[in-house]
């Protein structure tokens, strides 16, 4: 199963990822996560990456389109995978779609996750990450429910700045509902509700398939 989770920043695709892979048992892929632990880490990639990031804006396609042709080439994406946060233009997604048509392979189903952008504005501005195990919670949360790990705010979470990424996501990635409603695999669902029922729906849409 290959699927890809479309949705606006704060829309609930890290956290609806966390179920999908205790359900389905294949790998969840976030290049926001990879390119933060590039950043974390001092690479290369990361030295590049880190000024896009803390402005909101998007990292180049041709730097995230060499990221993710490595990363879906390795053995455990091969059984399928969730996307997350990728592709974000229409030249990532062209260029995910040709790499996955040469090993025969398709997307099979895009899901768009809508939540009004002033509850997201909301949301980010509350949100806490675990530094181990990447899971999103509140600030309510001191400590990580999942691993016991530090809980922090991300840089990019200042709402000056999540005002930017929702304004690059209407210009950039937004039009990806198109591509994907025309290629006959998007499903819309409401996000705008509590985790279990947007999980729920979005469990049928995959198992529809
Ligand atoms: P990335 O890390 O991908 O961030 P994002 O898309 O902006 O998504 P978020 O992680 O902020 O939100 P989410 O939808 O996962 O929401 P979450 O589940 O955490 O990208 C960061 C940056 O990296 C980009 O700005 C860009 O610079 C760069 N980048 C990444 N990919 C790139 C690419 N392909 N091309 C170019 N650049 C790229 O939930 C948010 C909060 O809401 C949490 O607190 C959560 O607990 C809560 N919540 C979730 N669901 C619900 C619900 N149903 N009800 C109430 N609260 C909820």
């Amino acid at each position: 199963m290959n699927i890809v989770l479309l949705g606006a920043p704060g829309a609930g695709k890290g956290t609806q990822s966390e179920r999908l892979v205790k359900e389905y048992g294949i790998p969840h892929i976030s290049t926001g996560d990879i390119l933060r632990a590039a950043v974390a880490e001092g690479t290369k990639l990361g030295k590049k990456a880190k000024g896009y990031m803390d402005a909101g804006e998007l990292v180049p396609d041709d730097l995230i389109i060499d990221l993710m042709s490595d990363r879906l080439a390795q053995p455990d994406a091969a059984k399928g995978f969730i996307l997350d946060g990728f592709p974000r233009t229409t030249a990532q997604a062209a260029a995910l779609d040709a790499a996955l048509a040469a090993n025969g392979r398709s997307i099979d189903c895009a899901l768009a996750i809508e939540v009004p952008f002033e509850v997201i504005i909301k949301r980010l501005s509350s949100r806490r990450v675990c530094r181990q195990c990447g899971h999103a919670g509140t600030e309510e949360e001191t400590v990580c429910p999942s691993c016991g790990g530090e809980m922090y705010q991300r840089d990019d979470d200042r709402e000056e700045t999540v005002r930017n990424r929702l304004a690059v996501y209407e210009k950039s990635t937004a039009p990806l509902i198109d591509y994907y409603a025309g290629a006959g695999v998007l499903v819309r669902v409401d996000g705008n509700r509590p985790v279990d029922e947007v999980y729920a729906d979005t469990k049928a849409a995959i198992d529809r398939d």
